[in-house]
């Protein structure tokens, strides 16, 4: 297929960006010069153009990195280069909010505004940032070869809720640069940040390590499996991962062969932390029998629920774990080949894992012949696939469709991933935290695992504390322990505050009042008390906190991230918006009773008729908000709870 392009060209920064990542074009039907004497007698075209769709995905990022914003005529060249049509690839790079379709410039602070981060002080900073720089994406563009100092914009959610208000500052160039920011305490430091200034934070060993011990207040305390070398095992050296027991969990794997590996996984009774809760062990026997012998293991890295961090910390703190828990899934299930889909807004985990995937492939850990002698051993291998700022893609079908270079939307199931998964084969999709158990229960074994914690939720789970508590951070504990139990662990109320209410499990979990403290932790807990633990947000509201924002803001976020493509979610979480603004402004439709009724009725079509977990969820956390109290109070009181639970 010849892709006709018509318009700008490429500048020489952008055709060298594309050209890094593909290889000089080498014929006139991809982009380079034409030569009638030889591409009249040859043509590329079919699979072999099809194929390359995958890497639109790291073109686009190519040129992101590179000079800060995609144009049309570096988009122009990559649809050439892999034979997409332009309007196909619009659609892709208008898709992530990470890459820009206008001239910005070099540098951008994307500055948190969402659940946490509104809770310490993020409208305020935003403010005075609007003071002090211009309001959010104005400063200007490059012009006469002149850099500007940069650009803020606000941002949802960047899982680095502990550190709130956070900011993640991305320098484009020839080696791309970020600083992660946070807690920050005013607008100065993002304007030292955007000239290239980020001293104040996590420059000495001393500082990291300080930071580190917030991020994680139970560093070094003993009994943790997750978070046991959290500050004390080095993450950057294979070496120390060995000495801490790294890699006996794949020795063991490999003495009890494929089979024995889903046994014990099995008997382990381990869940998936991912949100679904789905038993790792039948999903691992699945693929394991699956009739294509092509397979896929991929390590759903995306991490995109306001109020999450935990996957974060992980791979920042323990990557060596999960490349050898994705090595051990490999081995078990027949794969070969091995994705990691890592969120767009995670650099330092990306700089760790590449890190620590080099050094096992350097040791022969990954490879072609892994435990071989030359005889034996099997191929695993992994690579790395950054999004690029879109919750929908954490989706297991919509990570597919990314990964394959299309729109993240997410496919109908059935097919399920574990027959017709990325590129139609076979896949294994298990989230970070729950590959993070896998080597303790091959070294320990499953029975082992299964003792800790409840009869059906076995195991330690992660919480991500933050909001109005006093030590905000990624916290381990057995399942079982109560809501009361994991506030006091973290400090209790800050300042001395009342607590009014949690949202547990993120902007698809709900609102649980103070008086549910006895609440146990436990998968099936929470299913009794009608909230869930999702991916294990514990986002913290006083009695100051307003609340009838974060509705607003909850409301906000699935507009935003609603993918579009069924209509009770796209059109379902607009009007769910514009009914809470109504409310907001006092300007019910009817009375308020009538927009009770209204919501109750959006809530049920998003539940019952949306193609995905998104819609589905996107009025829980709102009703149950709803449910316990009056988001906008002073105002005419709201209808009675028992309308609203009958209505929702
Ligand atoms: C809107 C939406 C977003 C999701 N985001 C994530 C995510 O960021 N990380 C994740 O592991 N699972 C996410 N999931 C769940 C995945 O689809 C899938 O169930 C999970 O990765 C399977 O891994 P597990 O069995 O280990 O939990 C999301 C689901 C939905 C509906
Ligand atoms: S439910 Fe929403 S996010 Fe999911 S496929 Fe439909 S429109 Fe997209
Ligand atoms: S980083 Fe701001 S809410 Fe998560």
């Amino acid at each position: 297929m010849d892709i006709q392009v018509h318009g700008a060209g490429p500048t020489a920064e952008e055709r060298a960006a594309v050209d890094e990542l593909l290889g000089a074009a080498s014929s006139g039907w991809d982009g380079g010069e034409r030569d009638i004497a030889r591409d009249g007698r040859s043509a590329r075209a079919g699979r072999a153009a099809r194929d390359q769709r995958e890497l639109l995905l790291p073109a686009l990022h190519a040129v992101q990195d590179r000079v800060g914003w995609v144009s049309e005529g570096a988009l122009n060249y990559i649809c050439r280069r892999l034979t997409v049509p332009p309007a196909d690839a619009w659609g892709v790079v208008t898709f992530y909010h990470l890459f820009a379709t206008e001239p910005r410039p070099r540098t951008v602070a994307h500055v948190c505004d969402d659940l946490a981060c509104r809770l310490r002080g993020a409208e305020r900073l935003c403010a005075e940032l609007e003071d002090e720089l211009g309001p959010a994406g104005e400063a200007q563009a490059e012009s006469n070869g002149t850099p500007s100092n940069g650009t803020w914009l606000r941002s949802p959610c960047l899982g680095l809720c502990e550190r709130a208000p956070a900011a993640l500052v991305v320098h484009a160039g020839a080696i791309r640069e970020t600083a992660t920011l946070g807690p920050i305490r005013d607008a100065l430091t993002i304007s030292r940040a955007l000239e290239g200034d980020t001293t104040e934070f996590f420059t000495q060993p001393a500082q990291r390590l300080q930071a580190l011990r917030r991020s994680v207040p139970q560093a070094g305390s003993a009994g943790l499996k997750l978070l046991s070398r959290v500050g004390s095992v080095d993450p950057t050296s294979l070496d120390a991962y060995r000495s801490s027991g790294g890699y006996a969990a794949l020795q063991r794997a490999i003495e009890l062969g494929p089979q024995g590996v889903v046994a014990e996984l099995a008997a382990s009774k381990l869940v998936g932390r991912g949100g679904a809760a789905f038993p790792a062990g039948r999903k691992w026997e699945a693929v394991a029998r699956a009739a294509d012998k092509t397979r896929y293991v991929i390590c759903n890295a995306d991490e995109s629920e306001p109020g999450t961090f935990k996957d974060r910390v992980l791979l920042e703190e323990d990557p060596f774990a999960i490349v050898e828990a994705m090595t051990i899934a490999g081995f078990a299930c027949g794969a070969e080949a091995g994705i990691v889909y890592l969120r767009g807004e995670y650099p330092h985990a990306e700089v760790r894992l590449r890190q620590a995937i080099a050094a096992a492939r350097a040791a022969g850990l990954l490879g072609e012949k892994i435990a071989g002698d030359g005889s034996g051993g099997f191929r695993f291998d992994i690579e790395i696939r950054r999004g690029a700022g879109a919750y929908i893609c954490g989706e297991e079908t919509a990570l597919f469709n990314s990964i394959e270079g299309l729109r993240g939307e997410p496919r109908s199931k059935p097919p399920f991933p574990v027959e017709v998964g990325v590129f139609s084969k076979p896949t294994l999709v298990n989230n970070v935290e729950t590959l993070a158990n896998v080597p303790w229960i091959l070294r320990e074994g499953g029975a082992a695992f299964a003792a800790t914690g409840t009869p059906d939720s076995s195991g330690t789970k992660l919480f991500c504390l933050s909001g109005e508590v006093t030590r905000p951070g990624l916290y381990e504990l057995p399942f079982g322990a109560t809501l009361g139990e994991l506030l006091a662990l973290a400090g209790g109320m800050l300042d001395g505050k009342e607590l009014f209410a949690v949202l547990l499990g993120g902007a698809a979990g709900s609102f649980v009042g103070r008086d549910r403290l006895a609440l146990p932790l436990t998968f099936e807990g929470t299913r009794a008390a009608g909230t869930t633990l999702g991916s294990g947000v514990v986002l913290v509201y006083s009695t100051e906190a307003d609340l009838g924002d974060a509705l607003l803001r909850i409301a906000e976020f699935f507009r935003h991230e609603s993918c579009g493509q069924c209509v009770p979610c796209r059109v379902g979480t607009v009007r769910q918006l514009e009914l809470l603004q109504r409310l907001k402004r006092q300007t019910p439709i009817g009375d308020r009773a009538r927009e009770m009724a209204l919501f109750a009725e959006l809530a049920q079509a998003m539940r019952d008729a949306s193609i995905c977990g998104l819609g589905q969820t996107a009025s829980t956390a709102i009703a149950s908000g709803l449910a316990l109290f009056d988001p906008f109070p002073g105002r005419p009181a709201m209808p009675d709870r028992a309308h609203l639970e009958e209505g929702s």
